[in-house]
């Protein structure tokens, strides 16, 4: 597949500051109905909460472990996952806007001493490194694998591990929705698990699970367009009309490519040699 873009986080940074405030009303109004009572924690990624513990769990860290989120977003993942682990994160975001959000909801769950949070892109920054354990939720579709690997594999002492959770290609994707499952989301590509599995061994990583999430991510995607027509008024209400328009024209054509069976959901965990 020779249709990779080059990375661009000058691009993601954009994409998250400008669409964080409508994203997040309106999601924090459709997701809860979407994963059903207590599965929504605020996440952007396309997981439930029982999901999430389980990436957590297949880590297997002890409390106090050092944890990187790699693209925190507005911290619900590290906030949950710091509450119901006990570990020690810092979570990283390219974007200011939803780090703000994050800083809020830290202090309003008293996190924010197991919550630490850096602003800039994750192979810039300057860690406190070595880390337990290192883990995405919804975020490394926007990383050339192989080099974020390596990113991870050099801030991970040896033993630790890696975790993410990701949308994978299952199909042949055509050109408009490669397009817009790529450029429209500022991501180079959308890696299939083979591709996710050479760059994690090319990286010096050994794969440990790899669980194919696809049915339940069939799911929600089904449930967002749903869920998305019967709120209509109040999403149009809290957003616009063409808002609304755009937030429908997305579900509908990610639901119906994964439908198709081109587009499917993995939880990735590996082990740094
Ligand atoms: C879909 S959001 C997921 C947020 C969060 N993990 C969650 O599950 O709610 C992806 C996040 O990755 C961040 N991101 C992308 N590239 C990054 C980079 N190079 N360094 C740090 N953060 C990055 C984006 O700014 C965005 O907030």
């Amino acid at each position: 597949m020779t249709r990779a873009a080059p990375e661009d986080f000058a691009l993601v940074a954009e994409l998250y500051d400008q669409d964080m405030a409508g994203n997040n009303l309106v999601h924090d109004l459709v997701y809860p109905r979407v994963y059903g009572p207590g599965e929504y924690i605020g996440q952007f990624s396309d997981n439930s909460a029982s999901e999430l513990r389980a990436l957590a769990a297949a880590m297997d860290l002890a409390p106090d472990s050092a944890v990187l989120d790699i693209g925190c977003g507005t911290a619900p993942v590290a906030a949950f996952l710091a509450g119901e682990f006990g570990w020690r994160i810092t979570g990283i975001d390219v974007a200011a806007s939803p780090l703000r959000k994050a800083a809020q909801r830290l202090t309003e769950a008293g996190l924010a001493d197991r919550v630490s949070l850096a602003h800039g892109d994750v192979y810039r920054h300057g860690f406190a490194a070595p880390f337990d354990g290192i883990y995405g939720t919804g975020a490394f579709c926007h990383f050339d694998p192989a080099r974020l690997f390596a990113r991870c594999h050099e801030l991970l002492r040896p033993g630790g591990r890696l975790a993410f959770m990701e949308r994978v290609r299952t199909g042949e994707l055509s050109e408009q929705e490669w397009r817009q499952l790529t450029v429209e989301w500022a991501c180079p590509t959308v890696n299939t698990v083979p591709e996710y599995r050479e760059a994690l061994s090319g990286a010096g990583f050994a794969v440990d699970v790899v669980q194919d999430l696809t049915p339940t991510f069939r799911d929600w995607q089904d449930r967002s367009v749903i869920v998305r027509h019967e709120l209509k008024a109040e999403i149009i209400a809290l957003t616009s009309a063409e808002y609304f328009e755009t937030s429908v024209r997305l579900a509908d054509y990610e639901n119906a490519v994964t439908k198709a069976g081109k587009l499917g959901y993995a939880l990735v965990t590996a082990t740094a040699r």
